[in-house]
């Protein structure tokens, strides 16, 4: 194949053969296929697009580019949830032991932050011990035995996608709803489960901003596992303002304690349910979102989902005291409050400029060999709707030094507007 004439086709408007993507990925990962020419093919991408079997071929291609985990070890229907990233979002957290606990098997790989949001991998180092590096033998007895594990990646993971990502990162192409899909889902469909949650986030701290994309990306997302032979939900949620009223590693496992404790309710708990009701819907648990709710609560409510967590970190060598009393986790010293210069209604809590402050204080990474902070970040006292009174907190920052907690001052205020007309809460699930 002349790969000239495979990116004027893509360039032209035609489809490309399986063959022809599989020529192309494997070329550019074995080096035959220099970056300028998948650079070029890209941005035809991009203008372009690919249709649902494109990009399904271009997803099994870069899946099979690296190792694929091999689950069948483990009985049961695995259930994985994968989250298209935001801010304050805890989700897996929260969800991930309730639905072990509701009898879901959750053999999870999840990731680092990046950018302005946040990766449970990082959050889960907050915890004194924990271990995100399992092996694959450790991790699968792991969630024969408990029927929960979060886990770093093992092996070599869809190493198409590290490449294509970095080259897409460079030449403006990232924001290609074919590109995306085929990333996240390479990603996933390696990873093993059966059955798939996803939840696509729209909003300004989302990476599709526009409600229609994240359709679009949700939609595509769904083809393509299933077309994979894998079981697919997808649920689009908000991500105009921050999902749970944490942004930060040890506060964000902090507010997701809490929850399990039945302590905090909210838009994060709600996500949670819906998200969990799907995954037992796809493992065969639950006839209905109703029932799925249910069995959620009820698992919530006993503290059994409290407990599996409890048991999760035992087994990943973590120190469980935090479970009972989650402030022992560490935070960060320094503290101030934003507080309201006027009363009347919350216009805008934004999640993105939340997220960058978070960042700037040292929560987030802007290069993935960064360190992160995990100590510090915002709680954020009011959400979208909320009256105020002059004077009252919007947010508590904590950050370990006075400067940088002046540079979380800077953003952070940024994020908040209050205004004297009443405002309905945005829609959390679209
Ligand atoms: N997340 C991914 O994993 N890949 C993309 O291309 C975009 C977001
Ligand atoms: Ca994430």
């Amino acid at each position: 194949m002349r790969v000239p004439e495979l990116i004027m086709k893509k360039r032209d408007g035609g489809e490309l053969t399986e063959a022809e993507l599989k020529y192309l990925i494997d070329g550019m990962v074995s080096g035959e296929v220099p970056d300028y020419q998948m650079s070029a093919l890209c941005m035809a991408i991009y203008f372009r697009g690919m249709c649902a079997r494109e990009t399904a071929a271009m997803t099994q291609a870069m899946t099979v580019s690296g190792s694929v985990v091999n689950l069948s070890a483990i009985s049961g229907i695995k259930v994985d949830k994968h989250s298209t990233g935001g801010v304050g979002d805890t989700t897996t957290l929260v969800l991930a032991p309730m639905v072990a606990a509701a009898g879901g098997v959750v053999a999870k790989m999840s990731g680092r932050g990046l950018g302005h949001t946040g990766g449970t991998l990082d959050k889960l180092e907050s915890i004194p011990g924990f271990r995100v590096g399992l092996s694959e033998s450790e991790f699968i007895s792991q969630v024969n035995r408990i029927g929960l594990a979060v886990v770093g990646q093992t092996g070599d993971i869809a190493p198409a996608d590290k490449k294509l990502y970095a080259l897409r990162d460079v030449t403006a192409t990232v924001e290609s709803i074919p590109l995306i899909a085929a990333s996240i889902m390479s990603k996933k469909l390696a990873t093993g489960a059966d059955a798939i949650v996803l939840d696509v986030k729209t909003g300004s701290g989302a990476f599709m901003q526009k409600l229609e994309d994240a359709q679009k990306l949700a939609e595509l997302m769904v083809e393509i596992g299933t077309l994979a032979g894998r079981r697919m939900a997808a649920l689009i949620t908000d991500m105009s303002q921050p999902l749970g009223m944490a942004i930060g590693n040890s506060l964000e496992v902090i507010e997701a304690i809490e929850t399990l404790q039945g302590k905090v309710g909210g838009r994060l708990l709600e996500v949670c349910l819906e998200l969990g009701a799907r995954m037992l819907i796809l493992s065969g648990l639950a006839e209905s979102t109703e029932e799925g709710k249910a069995l959620l609560s009820d698992a919530l409510s006993s503290g059994r989902a409290l407990d599996k967590l409890t048991q999760m970190i035992e087994a990943q060598g973590g120190d469980s005291a935090c479970t009972r009393d989650p402030w022992i986790l560490p935070v960060a010293r320094c503290t101030a409050e934003i507080r309201a210069e006027q009363g009347g209604y919350v216009q805008r809590v934004d999640a993105l400029t939340l997220g960058r402050a978070a960042m700037a204080m040292g929560a987030g990474r802007s290069r993935k060999e960064d360190d992160v902070d995990l100590a510090c970040g915002i709680v954020v006292a009011k959400s979208i709707g909320d009256a105020v009174k002059p004077g009252e907190p919007l947010a508590k920052l904590y950050a370990s030094s006075e400067r940088l907690m002046r540079e979380g001052l800077d953003t952070a205020g940024q994020a908040f507007a209050v205004g004297a007309a009443p405002v309905a809460p945005p829609t959390l699930i679209y």
